[in-house]
């Protein structure tokens, strides 16, 4: 018999096979081809749209989860990662970001995603300086931090490609960067690449509280997750998983 991994589907799965506890799950929605057609942009909208739609729910669902509710003292700082690309990490750590500035926490949203920076695209297009050069020494916070009217919150992009993020993620300067970002927020959400990818995932968790873990419903396979949860778990163990792209029937 031919033994078809089709992913996770449920709660009972991720508790049995992960051993982890399923956060929330987010389902498909129509998000559209302009950005301003996004379901994901009521999450922005203040005071809410009504009805408040399953996306709004699922990310207040996640942040109460997580704990994120309340301003935080020491910052904290939640990471997002999953097995491979385009499992939704970028477009739930800018929702969560976005969720909780709006009510009135003080959020910073980083784009790590050095090689491929695509929410520094999306949110900072004409930006060319972030994280990179504050690792290389070559910018001040106040250079490459701003706020982002589209996020609702403070934003700091990924800045120039460079061909050794794990070096620059892993150094010295990193540590002195991320601390002292802390000081200045309540929490610091940080979208990450591909834990299935490459290192860069497990580096960052050198200096997260929280690691999320984004999975693609009935997609991703189980034993592709497995395996990335199980080499990230020996430097940092998830806080839990979401599912998102799920087709409720
Ligand atoms: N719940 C959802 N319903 C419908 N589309 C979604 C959902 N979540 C994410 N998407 C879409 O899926 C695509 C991939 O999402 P996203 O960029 O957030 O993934 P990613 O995990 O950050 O990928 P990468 O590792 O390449 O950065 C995007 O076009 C996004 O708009
Ligand atoms: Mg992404």
């Amino acid at each position: 018999m031919i033994h078809v991994d089709s992913g996770f589907r449920t709660g009972e799965e991720i508790q049995q096979l992960l051993g982890l506890q399923l956060l929330a799950t987010v389902d498909e929605v129509d998000l559209g081809t302009r950005p301003e057609q996004h379901q994901e942009a009521e999450v922005f909208h203040d005071p809410p749209l009504k009805p408040v739609s399953h996306f709004h729910v699922a990310v207040a669902a996640l942040r109460s989860a997580i704990g994120m509710s309340g301003p935080a003292l020491p910052a904290r700082l939640i990471q997002f990662t999953s097995t491979q690309s385009g499992e939704g990490k970028s477009t739930i750590a800018n929702a969560v970001a976005s969720s909780a500035a709006i009510s009135g926490l003080r959020i910073l949203l980083i784009d790590t995603c050095i090689r491929h920076p695509a929410l520094s695209h999306r949110f900072a297009p004409s930006d060319n300086r972030g994280l990179v050069e504050l690792l290389l020494g070559t910018a001040a916070i106040r250079d490459v931090m701003r706020y982002s009217a589209d996020l609702k919150c403070m934003f700091l992009p990924a800045g120039r490609w460079n061909k050794d993020p794990v070096a620059l993620l892993g150094s010295d300067r990193a540590k002195v960067v991320f601390h002292s970002l802390r000081g200045l927020f309540d929490y610091i959400v940080v979208d990450s690449p591909p834990a299935g990818r490459v290192i860069d995932p497990i580096v960052i968790s050198e200096f997260s509280d929280q690691l999320i873990y984004v999975v693609r419903w009935a997609s991703t396979p189980r034993a592709a997750v497995r395996h990335s949860i199980r080499q990230l778990s020996r430097y940092k163990k998830p806080a839990g998983i979401i599912l998102n792209h799920v087709i409720s029937t």
